[in-house]
This record gives C-alpha cells, structure tokens and sequence, in this order.
C-alpha cells in the first residue's frame, strides 16, 4: 500500500493524520510537559513515566508481546446489550466503522465510530500538572436515547520498570492500591523502591516517592486495581472479565500486579456529545490533597480547554521560532513542525524512553545530550542551558565526563568513550552562538568530583583532557572502547588504536574554541589551540589520507579500518563529512573524499554509513561487525552520518548534493511504501536498512536518533545558511539549482530575521548580496531594536 493509504499530513504538516488503524508498526506520539511523559500509539498503546522511564514509571509496556504494542492506556466501552469495544481500535478486536488518529506537537487524538455512537478522545499533559489528561467526547448519531458503560484502564508498574521486568514477582509483593470515596481517585503505590543500575540481591530499604492516581468526571460506580480481577484468568486486555460482569469488583490490594480500572454509566441522547475527562498522573507520596486539586480542576470542560489551548501555545510558540518556505514540501514539513517535535523528544527521553529504546538501559547520555539541546536552543536558550547544566555537572575536574546518567539517581559510567567530553565544545560554543552571552562563560557549575568552576574552566577541561591523557605518539586520539559510532568496540580497546573521526571532531573543537578564546581576550591558549589544530590535521593529512578519501582508523594491531586496503568496511562516511566540517581537507581532498562517499556508499534511499558491509566477525572491529550485513552500524543507511554529510556538501558549495541526500532520506519520501519502511513518516528513525540486506528500505528505531537535530540544523544553517555566528546571523546558502526562492523567518538575539533568498539564476551554491530594509550590507547581520522584524534580501549572483 501507499503512504496515502495509511495516513496524509493536514494543517500545512503541522498534524499527521492515520486513517487505518493497522500501520505497519505503532506510528507514535510524545505528549507531556518534560516530566510526565507518554508515549501514546495510534492504537491506544504507549507507556507513561515521571522524569526517568526506568525508575519511576507509571505504566507498563510488555516488551516481546503479541500483539505488540500493549498495553496502552485504554478505554473500553459497553453497550445496553453487552457489546463491548475500544474506541482505540485495540485491544478489543472489534471492527470500527470510522477510525482516525491525528497526532499533532502537543497531544494525540484517536477517533471512531461503533454501533452509532462517536467517540474521539484527546491525550494531552497540561504543562503546569503532572497527569495526563484524556479528553473524551462521547456523540450519540443514533435516533434514540443510549445507555451506556465507561470503562478507563491502565496497567501499573509502579516504579522501577527494569526491576518490575526481572522481578515482578517478588516487586508486586509490595504495591499498594487506595479508593478515596469522597474524591472518588484511586491511588496506588509501592512501598519499595529499588534504584539500582544492574541486578543485585542487596534489597533497598526504601518506598518509591510517588503515589498514581487515577481518576474521571463522571460519577464512578466500581473500580478495580487487581489485575487478575478486572482481566480473569486464562484472558488479555481483548476480553477482560470485569467488562462481562457488568461492573467492576472493588478490589484493592496489598500485594499483587496493580491495574487501575473505573467504571462509570452515563445516557446519552440522540445528537447529544457527552463530554468527560479521565487522568492519569502522579504525586508526591503524602501530597494526595495536589491529586484532588488536579481532579477537581479538570472535571470542568473549561479547565481542559484551557490547559490544551496553553499546551498549543507554548507549541506555537516553539515552533515558530523557525517557519521556512522552499520549493519542497517535504522539506517544509520536517523544518517546520515534525523535526522540531523530534528535537524536543530527544531533548526530553534522550535514547532512552522509546519503542525500541525500551527505558530500561541508557539514561541520559553526554555524547547525546550536548547533540539534542542544539534543536531547543533555536528556540529557547533556558531549555538549551538546562541540558548543558546537566552534561557539565557529569563532568569531572580532569575534564573527563560519565557517558551518560540516570535523572533520578543521578549515576552513570565513566566508560572512556574517546568522544565524550569532545562533545561539551560543541554544546557550549553554539550557545554562545545562538545568545551572544559571553558572560554565560563565566557561570559556575560543579564538577562530578567536587569543587566547581566557570563554563568556560569546564570547555577548556574537555579539550585539554584529550590532549594531555588521550593522544597517541602520533598525534592521533586513541580509539579507546569505541567514539560516536559505538559499534566500531574493539579497535582500540588495548589502548594503541587511533580513531580518526576523533581527530577530525577534536580539530572542529579546536578551532571553535581558539575563536571563542579570542573573543574573551584568551589569546595564549588560542595559539595553543591553533597549534594543536595545525599538529593533529597535518596527522590526519600524513597518515589517514588514502588516495580517494579518509581512512576511519588504526586498530590496536597496526591494521586499518575504511580503507582502500580493506576487503570489507573499505570506505566510512563520517570521516569524509568531517574531513570537510573541521576543515582539515584541502580543497582537492574534500572535494574528493565528498564524492568518493557519493560513488562508493550511495543508494537510491540515502548514503550508507560505511561498505561495503562486514560479512566476517573481525574481532579486531568490534560489534558493527557482528550486525547482519546493511543494518544497524553494519552498512546501514544510518541518518545521523546522513545529516553531517549534508553539511558538508553545503560548506563545499554543493547544495544539489546536500538536497540530494536530504531528500533520499527524508521520512516523508522514504514512507512511500510504508509495508516495507514500516516507521513513522513523519520523523527520522535511526537507520534504514540499505541495500545489502533483503530487508533494503526498512526503517528502524524510529524518533530518538541525533539525526533528527542534525537534519534540522543542516538544512538551516548550511543549505539555506542561515546560522549564527559568534558576531551575529550569518545568511549565506548552499542553494539547489532547482530552487529559485526561500524564505526563513527565524528568532535570533531578541529578533525576528524575515529572510528572502533569491536564485533568478538558479545556480548551487554561489555568492550572496544582502539587503537589510533595502540596504546593502556586508558580514553577519547584527542585532536589531529586541522585538524588531528586520528583513533581509538575499540575492545568490553566481560562483
Ligand atoms: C546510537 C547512540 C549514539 C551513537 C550511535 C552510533 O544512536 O545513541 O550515541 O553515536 O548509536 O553508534
């Protein structure tokens, strides 16, 4: 079937609407306000968890289901004589006469039609409350009057989700279910709490600090939270016993799996929509009186209104920090709104809340993190610096960082991944890009260890901690147990293999950080650092050039990876993008290695991450060599290389090539055969199998990839070229020659900069005039009056 078959974008892309039920896989959405997040399909599926999915989650997700994606939040509803169904499609295996579900930035809404009645119901977490609301609007189309029953129902893990997966029998021991008659909200909680990172027969002597709660508007007749009760035995969610009883059991538990399930009873006349809300949220253990505050509230359909209309305005206002107008549609549609709900997602579940990113292992990681705050900062500096707060305060005082931490917890490992702390230049230096605050510099911020000192102290630290402790006699970075690609494991392991990627993204740290320096009167350490630059290029231009393009590395025994020499693993992307992003290659040698990538690794859906693929286990590489050949970092068409490989061929001019590739690996052109990509269309997933598998086209782990900010950020800062610089707004693109006009309108320092871009002579690339209000200038746009539109013309004149 086709992409139209399944579902279209409406509202200029800003809503995806599906208009079957059964997608390929769950076509997701992420509601929440940062904190209570839900992870909500198109089916009713998804998973709810307070600030850490592996600690302290709210709802289960059974991993290795059939059918998958259960079980979800859902709502069973039952007519006068006994039919029940799922307004959500599942889990109750009824066919609907009408489904749709449109996921927008800011909530979801499934709706369909069963037995004359109407039913759609709205997912949203108002920004102020930590409870997701479910709007539900109930429309009788029928010619008489209808009574029916309304059954809410959650599945609960209470908790720590990994310890619940290992443990549940032993962890349900001691959950804890509450019906408040007054309030009419059912509580539970659990009175253990474990907070370890692996397996470990030492026992906590803790409760867990929060209590769920559950609650609607209508009047509740009975409830259930014991599981067994509501489902029976020997059944699933598609036929639970407590539906065929006519109502509910009352069961509260001392021990046992918990479930929270209300039923209520409400008539309905012909042409009348009943209106009412169900929550499902969270409170501090002791704090039931913030529960009854939250139910109170939104029983009235007015509060709810309210709280969707703020949740759509903060989204608004998000997304308008960039509005783009191009000849592509697609491309609108990705900039405009679904790259930038990506953004935020990583921002907010990192790699770790996810479908296939199950919230059990990651974390937050540092490499990631200091990556996915570069979508935000766009649009509010605040959220950007949060996330460097966090990655700097993993940070130790020899400048060395944890990989990645937990959120409640707060530990993590110090693996010695050689590009962790490489990773903090690059978060700090674009946010003093993006704010111009070079007081910023001066904040102070703990270390890991103790002690504190300024943002600046912490860049520094990272930069000279590769330096002093990671540099081989060479003047190459050790590989260590792997860099930005995880995969490539074992090449350095024994500490003599060098990774070059590493060297190229420490040159790019180098050089951002020698011209920050500059800014702040640190002239003597800039020269350092134009010295390092100058020591680790000339490395990388005397040992890992290849005749056509950069090698990926040396292995512990002397032997290379990406090269020319290799039977396998002969040609890595990442090392030809960032030969040019770090400016390291001469003209000749980017413009070489740029096309050998494109003759060597291209296919119709987008370059691959290296080839060819491994085909033998090399002890010597590590795990990429054990994926099935054209998956995964074995020669898939990974989007994240993708997304630098744009950037590249837009600094060297060639913005065919950059919209080329963009195009190929777009979502919304790839989904066009949905049964075989099976993703959502609607963002970028990990990777896409390539053309060495039989599976060539089939998207993986889709929403928490770095590609999302990646692909946002190179099609805006390099191949439209608007991008800030430390002195101000840099307009300067990488236009395609079949684009003949653009417009960006983007927020910057205080402003709104209304950028029209002209190609009358529809060349790639090429120089720039620019008019400011009809005035030529020259040189980074500078700040106007804060509030003031100021707009630009930009008239690309030929090479
Ligand atoms: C995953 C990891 C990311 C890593 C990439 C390549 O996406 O989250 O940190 O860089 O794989 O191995």
């Amino acid at each position: 079937m086709k992409l139209e078959d399944y579902g279209r974008f409406e509202d200029g892309g800003r809503i995806f609407r599906i208009t079957r039920p059964d997608t390929p896989a769950p076509w997701i959405n992420y509601i929440g306000n940062g904190r209570l997040m839900g992870l909500v399909s198109n089916a009713g599926g998804g998973y709810t968890y307070w600030v850490c999915p592996r600690d302290s989650r709210l709802t289960r997700h059974r991993y290795n289901s059939l059918p998958w994606d259960r079980p979800g939040r859902y709502l069973y509803i039952r007519n006068e004589s006994g039919v029940v169904w799922s307004p959500t499609w599942q889990p109750v295996p009824v066919e609907l006469d009408a489904y749709s579900c449109r996921h927008a930035p800011g909530w979801t809404e499934i709706s369909s039609a069963f037995d004359g009645i109407e039913v759609s119901i709205r997912y949203f977490v108002p920004q102020d409350h930590d409870t997701e609301v479910w709007r539900v609007r109930v429309r009788n189309t029928g010619a008489s009057s209808r009574k029916l029953e309304f059954y809410p129902y959650v599945e609960l893990v209470l908790g720590h989700a990994l310890v619940d997966l290992i443990n549940q029998p032993n962890d349900q021991h001691f959950n804890i279910t509450d019906w408040d008659p007054e309030s009419e909200i059912l509580y539970a909680t659990k009175n253990y709490w474990v907070q370890y990172k692996s397996a470990t027969v030492a026992q906590p002597n803790q409760a867990w600090d929060k209590e769920v709660f559950f609650a609607t508007s209508l009047p509740v007749r009975s409830y259930d939270t014991h599981k067994e009760t509501f489902i029976g035995r020997w059944r699933s969610e598609s036929n639970p016993i407590g539906l065929e009883r006519g109502d509910l059991a009352n069961t509260l538990i001392t021990a046992g799996d918990a479930c929270a399930a209300l039923c209520s009873a409400a008539e309905v006349q012909p042409g009348e929509t009943l209106e009412f809300s169900v929550l499902l949220g969270v409170v501090e253990k002791g704090r039931r009186e913030d529960a009854r505050e939250m139910a109170a509230r939104y029983r009235d359909a007015a509060a709810v209104q309210k709280a969707l209309d703020e949740v759509e305005e903060w989204w608004d206002w998000y997304l308008s920090a960039v509005e783009v107008e191009t000849p592509d549609e697609p491309t609108d549609i990705m900039l405009n709104t679904w790259s930038k709900k990506q953004t935020w997602t990583t921002y907010t579940a990192a790699r770790s809340a996810g479908y296939y990113h199950g919230g059990l292992l990651f974390g937050s990681g540092v490499r990631d993190s200091a990556q996915d705050l570069l979508g935000p900062l766009v649009a509010d500096a605040k959220m950007a610096e949060v996330k460097i707060l966090n990655v700097l305060r993993h940070q130790f005082s020899n400048g060395s960082t944890l990989h990645n931490w937990f959120p409640l917890t707060d530990e993590g490992e110090n693996t010695g991944h050689s590009d962790t702390a490489l990773w903090i230049p690059l978060a700090i230096t674009s946010f003093i890009r993006e704010t111009g605050d070079l007081g910023y510099l001066e904040k102070r911020v703990k270390w890991q260890d103790g002690g504190e000192d300024t943002v600046l102290e912490h860049l520094i630290r990272s930069i000279d901690y590769t330096l002093r402790e990671k540099m081989s006699p060479r003047n190459l970075p050790l590989f260590g147990p792997g860099d930005w690609n995880d995969t490539l494991d074992y090449v350095g392991r024994q500490g003599r293999g060098e990774s070059v990627w590493v060297a190229q993204f420490l040159c790019w740290g180098l050089r951002e950080t020698a011209e920050l320096l500059r800014l702040v009167g640190q002239s003597g350490k800039a020269a350092e650092y134009d010295g390092w630059y100058a020591t680790v290029a000339a490395a990388i231009n005397d040992l890992a050039w290849d005749g056509g393009w950069y090698v990926r590395g040396f292995r512990d025994d002397g032997g290379v990876i990406g090269s020319v020499t290799n039977e396998e693993g002969r040609i890595f992307l990442n090392t030809q993008s960032w030969a040019v992003m770090s400016g390291i290659a001469d003209e000749a040698r980017a413009r070489q290695a740029m096309q050998s990538a494109w003759e060597l690794l291209e296919t119709e859906r987008g370059p691959k991450i290296l080839a060819p693929a491994y085909r033998k286990v090399d002890q010597g590489v590590g795990l990429a060599t054990r994926c099935v050949p054209g998956k995964k970092e074995n020669g898939a068409i990974f989007n994240h290389p993708v997304s630098w490989a744009i950037i590249a061929e837009a600094m060297l001019g060639n913005g065919d090539r950059a919209l080329e590739y963009h195009s190929r690996t777009n979502p919304i052109n790839q989904a066009h055969d949905p049964d075989i990509y099976l993703m959502e269309p609607y963002v970028y997933s990990e990777y896409v199998t390539s053309d060495e598998h039989p599976t060539f086209g089939q998207a993986s782990h889709s929403w928490l990839t770095g590609s999302g900010v990646w692909m946002y950020r190179g099609m805006l800062d390099w191949v439209l070229g608007v991008r800030p610089e430390y002195e101000g707004l840099v307009v300067d693109p990488a236009f395609p020659s079949a684009w003949e006009r653009a417009r960006v309108r983007r927020r910057f320092r205080g402003c709104l900069y209304d950028i029209e871009i002209l190609n009358p002579d529809r060349v790639a690339g090429g120089a720039c005039e620019l008019r400011v209000n009809g005035q030529p200038v020259s040189g980074p746009l500078q700040p106007g009056e804060p509030g003031e539109t100021v707009r630009v013309q930009a008239r690309i004149v030929g090479k």
